[in-house]
């Protein structure tokens, strides 16, 4: 126990910064173990919804790719090159520009056209490229309400809305489909912490 917190504002700021850096860096190393396995060194990377861009340079630093983030909002705290989109479906990247891996992590249920978003990923990667999806799960209404909690809790600390929708499992396959998005793995993620909702990560090819 700091029992300096217990009159010093000065502590509690202090405790807030800690603990701060100390979660930015677990959601990194979480979501740096599940893509970790599709990433080989020098690989084009392109992490779409890549906000503060910290796994973006993860992926960079750890994991010798070649990334570039893009985002609707500019958070970016890193020295990579961060692209904003010109609308919410449309992905900067020229048709000279290909990707070997497109990330889509925890970003479709926060747009509101995730379908258009999925057809820029398919055009953007490359062929034999791999598309990485990650999703809350809302497989049954457990799922559903602790998926929704934790995104009122995002919503209330980060001001980070959700525009789209929370699909199950067979939902999603109907959408990759429709971007022209093969599903070659789907794999159940543990939950990143107590509180939160257990995850999916969805393999995707084009074809
Ligand atoms: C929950 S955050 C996920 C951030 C990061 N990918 C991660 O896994 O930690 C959702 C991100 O999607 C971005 N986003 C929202 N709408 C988007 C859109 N239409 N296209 C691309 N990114 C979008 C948000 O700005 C935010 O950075």
């Amino acid at each position: 126990m700091n029992w300096r917190l217990l009159y010093s504002p000065w502590a509690w700021a202090e405790w807030f910064r800690t603990t701060s850096a100390r979660l930015h860096a677990e959601h990194v190393a979480w979501n740096l173990r599940a893509v970790r396995p599709y990433i080989q060194p020098r690989m084009r990377v392109l992490d779409v919804g890549a906000w503060d861009c910290r796994l973006a340079r993860a992926v960079r630093d750890e994991l010798g790719a070649r990334v570039t983030a893009v985002d609707v909002v500019d958070k970016n705290c890193t020295d990579v090159e961060l692209r904003i989109m010109p609308a919410p479906a449309s992905l900067p990247v020229d048709d000279d520009e290909r990707f070997d891996a497109v990330l889509l992590l925890y970003v479709l249920h926060h747009a509101a056209d995730d379908l258009a978003l999925l057809r820029e990923a398919a055009r953007v990667v490359a062929p034999g490229g791999t598309v990485l999806v990650g999703e809350d799960r809302v497989e049954s209404w457990r799922e559903r309400v602790r998926t929704v909690a934790f995104h009122i809790w995002l919503l209330t600390f980060t001001f980070m809305g959700w525009k789209g929708r929370f699909r199950r499992i067979e939902a999603w396959r109907d959408r990759f489909a429709s971007a022209g998005l093969a599903v070659r793995e789907v794999i159940e993620l543990d939950a990143e912490g107590r509180f939160f909702p257990r995850n999916l990560l969805f393999v995707l090819r084009p074809g």
